[in-house]
C-alpha cells in the first residue's frame, strides 16, 4: 500500500505537492469515493483511482533533456499563447513536466519527466543539486567581485550559499566576458540577481550542467532521452546530501 499522493505523482499527474492539493480540493476519487484527506493509502494494482473523474494510467517513465532556447516559457501551457517548452517535444507522447524552471530569457539544459518522484528528489532544496551557468556580461568584473559571488551575497531573500565562479572567456577588447557559475540552490532568477548585485547585469544566461548531466553538443531547440544509466546517476547524485560546496 502506498500513499495516494505518491501514487498520483508516480502516475505523472503532477508533483507530489500539487497532487496533495488535488486531493484536498476534492478532485480525487478512490473506488468511487471522493478522498479529501492526505493519510489515505491505496494499492495501485487493485484500487480504481480517478482524477477529475478520469482513471489514472501508469505511463512509461520518460526523462528528457531539452536545450531550451531563450524566449520560451518553462511551462506546459501558456494562456497567452506564448511558446512553451513542450512545443519542442513533438515526438514525446507522455505528459512530461519541467523539473524546476529556467527564466523566459534563459537558455540551456532543462530536464522534463513524467516521474513526479524523481522531479521532487532533484528539486528538493536539501539535496543541493549543483547547476552550472554561463553568464555573459558587458566588461570584465574584477576578481574581488567574483569573490563576493563565491562567498555568498545578500539578496532580498537572504544571503546566497557559496558558489563556484570562474572566468570562462574574455573578449580580446575586454568589452565582454563570460563567467561560469555553479550554484547549489534554485532560487528565482538567482544568477541574474547575483550579477545585478555586483553591478554586472547578465546579457545572456545559459545553463550548461545540472548535477552530473551536461548539455554538451545538443543543438538549441532539440531534445534527447536520458539513458537508464544517466537517470540512475542523477538519482544517486541527488541522494547524496553532501553536495554542498564550502
Ligand atoms: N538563475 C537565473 O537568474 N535564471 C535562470 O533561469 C536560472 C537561474
Amino acid at each position: 500500500m502506498e500513499r495516494l499522493q505518491k501514487v498520483l505523482a508516480q502516475a505523472g499527474i503532477a508533483s507530489r505537492r500539487k497532487c496533495e492539493e488535488l486531493i484536498l480540493s476534492g478532485k480525487v476519487e478512490v473506488n468511487g469515493k471522493v478522498v479529501t484527506t492526505l493519510g489515505v493509502k491505496v494499492n495501485p494494482a487493485k484500487d480504481e483511482i480517478r482524477v477529475n473523474g478520469k482513471p489514472i494510467q501508469f505511463e512509461k517513465k520518460v526523462y528528457v533533456m531539452l536545450h531550451k532556447p531563450k524566449g520560451v516559457i518553462t511551462s506546459v501551457h501558456d494562456p497567452q499563447g506564448r511558446r512553451v517548452v513542450t512545443d519542442y517535444l513533438k515526438g514525446i507522447t507522455e505528459r512530461v513536466y519541467p523539473v524546476g524552471r529556467l527564466d523566459y530569457d534563459t537558455e540551456g539544459l532543462l530536464l522534463l519527466t513524467n516521474d513526479g518522484e524523481f522531479a521532487n528528489l532533484l528539486m528538493h532544496p536539501s539535496h543541493h543539486v549543483p547547476r552550472t551557468y554561463l553568464a555573459y556580461v558587458k566588461g570584465v568584473p574584477h576578481g574581488s567581485l567574483l569573490d563576493k559571488l563565491r562567498e555568498g551575497i545578500m539578496l532580498e531573500d537572504g544571503k546566497t550559499a557559496p558558489a563556484e565562479v570562474e572566468y570562462y572567456d574574455v573578449s580580446p577588447d575586454q568589452k565582454e566576458s563570460v563567467i561560469s557559475i555553479t550554484v547549489y540552490e534554485g532560487r528565482n532568477r538567482q544568477v541574474r540577481r547575483m550579477f545585478e548585485k555586483i553591478g554586472y547585469p547578465v546579457t545572456r544566461l545559459k545553463r550548461i550542467q545540472f548535477g552530473p548531466l551536461v548539455l554538451g553538443g545538443l543543438p538549441r531547440g532539440k531534445y534527447r532521452l536520458l539513458s537508464d544509466e544517466e537517470v540512475k546517476e542523477l538519482r544517486d547524485f541527488a541522494h547524496k546530501t553532501n553536495n554542498v560546496h564550502n
